[in-house]
């Protein structure tokens, strides 16, 4: 797959670790930062993940702050995506069956790396399951277009 990453100075390392894990599974990987833990500001980096996955340039994102909770906020003020912020299985796995989620955030703080691989893992094998859940994406998708 192809899939976009970002991530502030608080998700930078994990971020960069599951880069790693990524190309070595075989995804083909976009970095927009950032590179180091130099302080910057998340929305930045969660608008270029989003701007990556909401122009078809990547199939999936992958935003790590220190929660996961601002990329989140961030990431789907731009039309198009569906950023879920990720701690467990369950929601990794359904956030994908039931909401198409296109972008996983991940919190450093909050989840280690083994965890966090598995989390992302699931989030890019499970199949959105369409049906029911397609005029409630559609209702989410409507809302990009209002003012
Ligand atoms: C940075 O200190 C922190 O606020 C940020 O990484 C993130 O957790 C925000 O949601």
């Amino acid at each position: 797959m192809r899939i976009a990453l970002g991530a502030d100075h608080a998700g930078v390392t994990l971020k960069d670790q599951l880069k790693q894990w990524l190309i070595a599974r075989g995804d083909t990987v976009t970095d927009v930062g950032t590179h180091s833990t130099a302080s910057v500001d998340y929305p930045d980096f969660a608008a270029a993940v989003a701007r990556e996955v909401a122009g078809g340039r990547a199939d999936r994102g992958v935003l790590v702050c220190g929660t996961g909770l601002g990329m989140a906020m961030a990431a789907n003020k731009v039309a198009g995506i569906r950023a879920a912020p990720i701690v467990d299985e369950a929601s990794a796995r359904l956030s994908r069956e039931h909401n198409n989620a296109n972008i996983i955030t991940l919190g450093a703080r909050l989840t280690a790396l083994e965890e966090a691989q598995e989390l992302l893992r699931i989030f890019l094998v499970t199949e959105y399951q369409g049906g029911r859940h397609q005029q409630r994406i559609d209702k989410i998708s409507a809302l990009d277009k209002r003012p």
